[in-house]
């Protein structure tokens, strides 16, 4: 699929599923903007992107941590986009110390280190936020103002002993998403998920890869790529998570509800936030 005179923004595009996506965009004909807290890595990347095509590639350091830093980004994005058709909200970690090694003897309750849920939830959700917002002021172009892309996780629907932020976090995007792409369905604006098993990036050291694809369990890099890819242009997918395994994909479903109420009451309260909500009139 082409998509020559489209516009990605891209966090943690640096390196990893992000790089990969980008690169793949960008053969396709797209301007990019790759955010990353790496700026060596991210300069380097948007360097070689600009050699092949001059002009189609910026980077703009920013931690999706940090609001300002955020809203900074998105203004850059829409300075040197012009219109932004894609954003991928991607940037991510592995599990922070959650709960510490302390000795029997210790007097203090120690804090635990929550910076997992800061990037990979509240940085999502503040891309999206920020996304949704600037997505509102352009116009519906074949049919979108704009589609939000997220990377979560296999740990999205099962949980990883010994990384309970890093599962909570991504259980947490499937909510969000589901919700999200809901709302903003009747203004032009999709939001989806790609849940990849391991794939080869810089999330941790590279033995663990190799081990798993020594054992034939990595997925592919092109096969997160081409899941990502396949929300982008199309229309009938809002609010979904598509889970790719090694050569799989699947479509996650929403659980069966245990009965009847449960979603008359879900859409009884929907209706009520719908009305309290309500977009905002040109
Ligand atoms: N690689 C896998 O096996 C795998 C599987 C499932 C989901 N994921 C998810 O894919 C996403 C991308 O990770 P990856 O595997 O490509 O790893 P990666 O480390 O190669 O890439 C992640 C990028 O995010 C950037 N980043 C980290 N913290 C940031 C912050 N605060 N602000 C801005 N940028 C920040 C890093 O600098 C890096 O460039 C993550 O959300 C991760 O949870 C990865």
């Amino acid at each position: 699929m082409s998509h020559r005179g489209k516009s990605a923004l891209i966090t943690g595009g640096a390196s990893g599923l992000g790089k990969h996506l980008a690169t793949t965009l960008h053969a396709q004909g797209a301007i990019l903007l790759i955010a990353d807290i790496d700026d060596d890595r991210g300069t380097a990347f948007v360097d070689s992107l600009n050699k092949e095509r001059p002009g189609s590639a910026f980077f703009k350091k920013a931690d999706v941590t940090v609001w300002e830093e955020q809203v900074d980004l998105f203004k850059v994005a829409v300075k040197s986009l012009k219109r932004i058709d894609y954003v991928v909200a991607n940037a991510g970690i592995l599990e922070s110390r959650f709960l510490a090694h302390t000795s029997p003897s210790a007097v203090e309750y120690v804090k635990p280190d929550l910076t997992t849920l800061n990037i990979n939830l509240i940085g999502v959700i503040y891309t999206s936020h920020i996304a949704a917002q600037t997505f509102r002021t352009q116009e519906i172009v074949q049919g979108f103002r704009g589609q939000i892309v997220v990377t979560a996780s296999v740990a999205s629907f099962t949980a990883i002993p010994n990384m309970p932020l890093y599962s909570t976090s991504k259980h947490a995007l499937v909510g969000f998403v589901r919700a999200f792409g809901a709302q903003l369905e009747p203004e032009g604006i999709t939001v989806n998920a790609v849940a990849p098993n391991i794939t080869r990036s810089n999330l941790t050291v590279q033995e663990i890869f190799d081990a798993v694809e020594a054992k034939g369990r990595l997925t592919p890099n092109e096969a997160v790529t081409a899941a990502f890819t396949s929300f982008l242009g199309n229309r009938t997918l809002n609010g979904q998570i598509k889970e790719v395994s090694m050569d799989k994909t699947y479509q996650r479903p929403l659980p069966e509800p245990l009965n009847k109420a449960v979603v008359d009451n879900i859409a009884e309260l929907a209706e009520v936030h719908r009305v309290a909500y309500l977009p905002p009139k040109a």
